[in-house]
């Protein structure tokens, strides 16, 4: 029984206005956080970066990414060696994320279920709408934030990647199937790096 982890790293961050992964948190890249805390927690590590960036750190493979996430994602799980029974998926962008949650992700997989991510609370109230225009409002209690890492069984990964399909998240493409996603209590430090803004935040979470 094997644990590997797909580590995308192959954005543009174009809302942070540049390589984000690069930001230094508190005298490591986030780019390192990301790798080491998915190191420390699977068998393996792929890392898929923007094709000829030299990402410096040290992994089992790293191959080049893809137009859209999910494209970077299905370039991470061609790498992954076929008999991975539970496939990890991470956002390099979220560097913040402990080896005890990519823990309890793997452990609900093997438990049985096709997919598990991590879920916050959502503390906002959300809206859907038509343009400009309200169309409803969710009840808030049964709504979750969504983070990485996520794992999988290997063969539902595999499945669901398989058509080609684009989502935000991977366990989107198993849920449009039909398989069991189960969610495990999120971690608020646990946030994404998307615009500058968020800087300050991750270097107090990684303290
Ligand atoms: N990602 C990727 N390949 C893509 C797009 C995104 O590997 N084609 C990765 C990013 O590097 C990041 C994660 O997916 O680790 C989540 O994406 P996001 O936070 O949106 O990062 P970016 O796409 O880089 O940022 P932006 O959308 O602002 O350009
Ligand atoms: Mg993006």
């Amino acid at each position: 029984m094997t644990t590997w982890a797909i580590v995308v790293a192959a954005g543009r961050g174009e809302r942070f206005g540049g390589p984000k992964l690069q930001t230094v948190l508190n005298g490591r890249r986030a780019l390192e956080w990301s790798v080491d805390a998915a190191r420390a927690a699977c068998d393996g590590v792929v890392l898929v970066v923007a094709s000829g960036d030299d990402p410096g750190v040290d992994v089992d493979r790293c191959v080049p990414g893809g137009a859209t996430r999910s494209d970077s994602v299905r370039a991470g799980l061609a790498a992954i060696p076929d008999d991975a029974d539970v496939i990890v998926v991470h956002d390099a962008a979220r560097p913040a994320a402990r080896a005890s949650l990519f823990d309890a992700v793997i452990a609900a997989v093997r438990a049985g279920a096709d997919a598990a991510i991590p879920g916050v609370p959502v503390t906002d109230t959300i809206k859907r709408v038509d343009g400009d225009v309200v169309v409803d409002t969710p009840d808030r209690s049964s709504l979750i934030a969504v983070q990485t890492p996520q794992a999988f069984g290997a063969a539902a990964l595999r499945a669901a990647h398989a058509d080609a399909g684009d989502a935000t998240d991977d366990a989107a493409l198993v849920e449009r199937r039909g398989g069991r996603v189960v969610v495990v209590p999120g971690d608020a430090s646990n946030r994404k790096l998307t615009a500058p803004d968020d800087v300050a935040a991750l270097e107090r979470a990684l303290m």
